[in-house]
């Protein structure tokens, strides 16, 4: 039986499991999309019912897998999509949701994104997002890639404070954010979602993390998830398409890592002791 995910609550009210599913890489090859589609409605079987994904994944293609995967159960998912930064001026982000909207088969999103910082006027976009709210095709808005001093410019903009979440690079390797960013948001109640939180792979054949992971029975990907989880507002979002890799990685919010196994952790994947500029992926 499986324990309960819990949940992290956004600024304006919804509350959302404190692990999601990512979608990037899926709807690239048509021999894998029954397999993508049966991934994401797994998820939500599992009670990862956040879904994350943009108008660039695949070119369209992600989203629509999981439209297709929504297509009798679209109440059940907190689906998060995002508006290229190409796409971001105020007329261009309204017409990026409206396809988005159509490739998900939906008429609503629950959080929209903005990808990352592109040249379009930062105000255009925000002013585009809440017109989106406003209009009920989208439920609440948020950013990507931002580090600090992008927050505090969005900050100072009328309706800036509105954004819900920003969603960055954050793994046991790309500890930066822990510096000055992660306490920002968290002082100001934005969630933090981490994107890329086994660094696509890469980290799982670090040998400490494999050492920690025997002494509890668990998987690398699972340590490098319950570290994320640990931490106040942070919704690690993991790509899988496998099935017994959704369960693993959803049972990573049951493991406790005791004091002294955060301490071996900090010695393998130092916490930064200075500003480091955000990184991306
Ligand atoms: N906002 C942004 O700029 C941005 C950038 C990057 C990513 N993202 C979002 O964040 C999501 C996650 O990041 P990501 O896809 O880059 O990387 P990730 O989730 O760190 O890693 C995904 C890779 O790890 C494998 N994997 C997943 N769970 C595993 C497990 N328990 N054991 C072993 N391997 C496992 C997956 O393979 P299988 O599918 O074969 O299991 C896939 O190859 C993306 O899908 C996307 O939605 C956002």
């Amino acid at each position: 039986m499986n324990d309960p995910i819990p949940t992290v609550t956004f600024p304006g009210g919804a509350s959302v499991p404190t692990i999601g599913l990512g979608t990037w890489m899926m709807g690239e090859d048509k021999s894998r999309m029954e397999a993508e589609i049966d991934a994401v409605r797994q998820a939500l079987d599992l009670g990862i019912t956040l879904i994350d994904t943009a108008e660039m994944y695949a070119d369209g293609g992600s989203e629509r897998i999981v439209g297709a995967a929504l297509k009798d159960r679209r109440e059940r998912a907190f689906l998060v999509s995002k508006v290229l930064p190409w796409n971001a001026s105020f007329d261009g982000t309204i017409e990026a949701c409206d396809r988005s909207l159509k490739r998900l088969g939906t008429d609503y999103l629950d959080l929209y994104l903005l990808h990352w910082r592109g040249e379009h006027p930062l105000a255009d976009t925000v002013a585009a997002l809440e017109t989106l709210k406003a209009s009920g095709k989208i439920r609440s808005w948020g950013v990507s890639n931002f580090d600090i001093d992008d927050m505090e410019e969005l900050f100072e903009l009328p309706d800036g404070k509105n954004c819900s979440v920003n969603q960055v690079l954050y793994n046991l390797s790309r500890r930066g954010i822990e510096f000055d960013l992660l306490p920002w948001c968290q002082e100001r109640h934005i969630p933090v979602m981490a994107y890329s939180p086994i660094e696509q792979g890469r980290l799982l054949r670090h040998p400490e993390l494999i050492h920690i992971a025997n002494t509890y029975q668990a998987t690398p990907a699972q340590i490098a998830l319950a570290f994320l989880l640990d931490r106040d507002s942070v919704i690690p979002i993991p790509k899988t398409v496998s099935l017994n890799r959704l369960q693993e990685n959803r049972d990573a919010v049951q493991l406790d890592i005791t004091d002294e196994d955060f301490d071996r952790l900090d010695v393998a994947f130092p916490p930064p002791s200075r500003k480091v500029p955000l990184e991306m992926l």
